[in-house]
């Protein structure tokens, strides 16, 4: 039922607020005078002993299940610290599904493997779970289909329960599992005294981040006007980089996925090696630029793009306009700032709605595109 919204896709957008809050429903621990803030994965906590010894963590995904684990390796790297690493982080690894298998690549018993899928039927992350079960890695799910494939055959896991998600391209499932990942980091690393503030403050953050959802959304308007500019392009090119990697890839996706617009989403510290050759004053780029320690890396890809009159849309922190907009003209998105881990969840809504509006205006068919289905059980 999509109540009052015309298309599954926006009611999907739309109700994020609510179902990021089901997402950590019960899993968040406030903590008591004297107690740490904690998170409470029902569905690990018999095995975090386990994780916590393994050699690395291999996540294995398609689409955007691939990009919502890509977004969440920095902060598992950071977080994921335990006794038995002598505090330092797990090496986190990244697997496209089908490349696993075809390659065959190197996947081994002190592995723990963590599948994402919201469906938890694709058919390349299912094989990829038969094959790392082979080799008797450990296997964890992240999915949001009770009952699923991947939900039954893994050895644990965690339900994203971001509640059904109809419309092919994924949306509240992106954001829902991202915040599931960093209850996973959160739950994996070490309370010490060394992270406690930072633990603290993510977990504020992550209480807050419903609110800010709903602050964000609030650029509907905007992006509605933006994609009215956009129309008729050919292409459009997303830079991102660190926390913000992922976003570029994802919202890329997005826009080619559903308004059918060439789209590619790019690592910024890659410019200078191939993308640069694109730029002039004709296509449309975004940039991420919201605040954090690739900030002044991002601030000055800006000013390079500008040498070369590059036609920019900066998504950047709210407040941030006249630090990311020196020496050229360029649109501006500002977007509410959170805990730098957690800012994909908000950077991706832009480019959602973006993608949505663009789709309409463009004439296609938003919650099934043309040539995609929701969950690809074939190989
Ligand atoms: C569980 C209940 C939830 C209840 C809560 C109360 C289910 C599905 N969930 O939630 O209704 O409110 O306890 O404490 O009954 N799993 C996998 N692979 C996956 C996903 C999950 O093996 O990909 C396993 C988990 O290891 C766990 C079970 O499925 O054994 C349920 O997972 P999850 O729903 O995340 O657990 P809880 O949040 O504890
Ligand atoms: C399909 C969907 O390609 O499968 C995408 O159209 C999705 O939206 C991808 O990201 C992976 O699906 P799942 O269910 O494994 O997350």
């Amino acid at each position: 039922n999509k109540g009052s919204y015309e298309h599954y896709m926006q009611k999907e957008i739309y109700e994020q607020p609510e179902s990021l809050t089901t997402t950590m429903r019960g899993r968040l621990i406030r903590g008591g005078s004297c107690k740490a803030k904690s998170v409470l994965l029902g569905g690990l906590k018999d095995h975090l002993k386990t994780i916590r010894r393994s050699r690395r963590i291999v996540f294995i995904g398609c689409g955007t299940s691939y990009n919502a684990a890509l977004a969440s390796r920095p902060f598992l790297e950071e977080l994921s610290g335990n006794i038995f690493q002598l505090l330092t982080g797990l090496p986190v690894t990244m697997e496209i599904a089908s490349d696993l298998l075809d390659r065959r690549g190197p996947i081994y018993r002190e592995d723990t493997a963590v599948f994402v899928s919201q469906s938890g039927e694709t058919a390349d992350t299912l094989r990829a779970l038969e094959y790392a079960l082979e080799n008797r890695a450990l296997c964890v799910g992240i999915t949001n289909t009770v009952g699923s494939a991947i939900a039954r055959n893994t050895h644990c896991g965690v339900h994203i329960n971001a509640g059904c998600e109809i419309g092919v391209a994924s949306t509240k499932a992106y954001t829902s599992q991202i915040v599931v990942m960093a209850m996973l980091a959160l739950a994996i690393g070490d309370d010490t005294i060394s992270s406690r503030t930072r633990r603290d403050a993510i977990i504020d953050g992550l209480y807050d981040l419903p609110n800010k959802v709903r602050e964000v959304l609030k650029l509907d308007q905007e992006m509605k006007d933006l994609a009215k500019l956009l129309i008729a392009e050919q292409s459009l090119l997303v830079f991102g980089r660190g926390y913000n990697y992922a976003t570029a890839l994802e919202g890329a996706l997005k826009v080619k996925e559903v308004s059918l617009m060439h789209s590619e989403g790019i690592l910024a510290g890659e410019m200078k090696h191939g993308p640069l050759a694109l730029v002039d004053e004709n296509l449309p780029i975004v940039v991420i630029a919201t605040h954090d320690v690739c900030f002044s890396k991002q601030q000055s890809v800006i000013q390079q793009l500008h040498a070369r009159k590059g036609r920019l849309i900066v998504i950047c922190s709210q407040g941030d306009s006249a630090l990311v907009c020196t020496g050229g003209s360029c649109r501006v998105v500002e977007v509410p700032q959170v805990e730098d881990c957690l800012q994909p969840v908000i950077n991706i809504i832009p480019l959602q709605l973006l993608a949505y509006h663009l789709t309409v205006l463009r004439g296609h068919n938003v919650d099934q595109p043309r040539n995609l289905a929701k969950s690809v059980t074939t190989e």
